[in-house]
């Protein structure tokens, strides 16, 4: 643990970002990557300042993430923003992360563009707000023909009624005829999931401290590789993206066979 401080320290000290980025080329990266961004709260209290500056905060580092992702070539990014468990929280906390979204999504919307990337969500939307709702339907509509990088929140997203709706679905096909018990399958499961279109992540994060999933990707982190950090989402940087990515290339991943396969 102490050497791994003390790499980082020097390694920020005397390499740049850019230096770090450019060393990725020919490396593998993750085609999809999968955080769960933790600790805005704490970020908040460490400053005495109320849980929503914190969340203001992180939403800021989704931008600076966000651009870190696309250069180093990531072709997926889920961000878990508002799980289903969130709204047990004050209302006025809760009312703050719906807004997050709009002031997000507007402000970034013409870098967006520029960069090709396209917006996603994975989620039940009939239950956000309107405008929530809006600026998200928005963002999906005006980025639909970016072929770059996708942006895919998480919002009003839990994975077990995510699961508990692909085999409702499935199970109604078969009840209709469309499909028989055989068809059910882990193909067919997934394709009935919100990620249908995305690849599996190959690296999850979780900041904060915490370990564990809460409820998040379930079944499609079957074989991602975790990394945790200490560090709190809004001090989660571009180093820090890079640092996982690093032990990311370092792993052996072997899908239940065996080392070197
Ligand atoms: C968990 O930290 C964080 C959340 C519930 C919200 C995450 C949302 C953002 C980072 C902003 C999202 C941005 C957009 C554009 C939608 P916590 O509040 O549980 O922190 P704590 O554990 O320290 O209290």
């Amino acid at each position: 643990m102490l050497n791994k401080l003390v790499w980082r320290k020097s390694d920020k000290q005397n390499r740049n970002l850019q230096e770090r980025i450019s060393d990725m080329t020919g490396e593998i990266v993750p085609k999809h990557i999968a955080i769960i961004m933790d600790g805005n709260g704490r970020w908040a209290k460490k400053r005495a300042m109320p849980r929503v500056a914190g969340h203001h905060e992180g939403m800021k580092n989704v931008r600076k993430i966000t651009r870190a992702a696309n250069r180093i070539g990531v072709q997926a990014l889920t961000l878990y923003a508002f799980s289903t468990e969130n709204w047990k929280r004050p209302k006025m906390e809760v009312e703050f992360l719906m807004r997050l979204p709009e002031e997000f999504l507007t402000s970034f919307l013409p870098e967006l563009m520029e960069l090709n990337i396209r917006i996603a969500m994975i989620g039940e939307m009939d239950s956000l707000p309107e405008h929530t709702q809006n600026a998200v339907k928005k963002a999906m509509k005006e980025t639909e023909k970016n072929t770059g990088m996708v942006l895919n929140f998480a919002l009003n997203y839990g994975s077990r009624s995510e699961i508990v709706s692909a085999v409702q679905q499935l199970v109604q096909k078969a009840q209709d005829g469309e499909l028989t018990v055989e068809d059910i399958t882990e193909d067919s499961i997934s394709t009935h999931l919100m990620t249908s279109e995305l690849p599996e992540p190959d690296l999850l994060i979780r900041t904060s401290g915490e370990i564990r999933l809460s409820n998040f990707m379930l079944w499609q982190l079957a074989y991602t590789e975790f990394w945790f950090t200490d560090t709190l989402w809004p001090d989660f940087d571009e180093h820090s993206l890079l640092d996982a990515v690093n032990d990311y290339q370092k792993r052996n991943r072997r899908y239940g066979g065996l080392k070197g396969e």
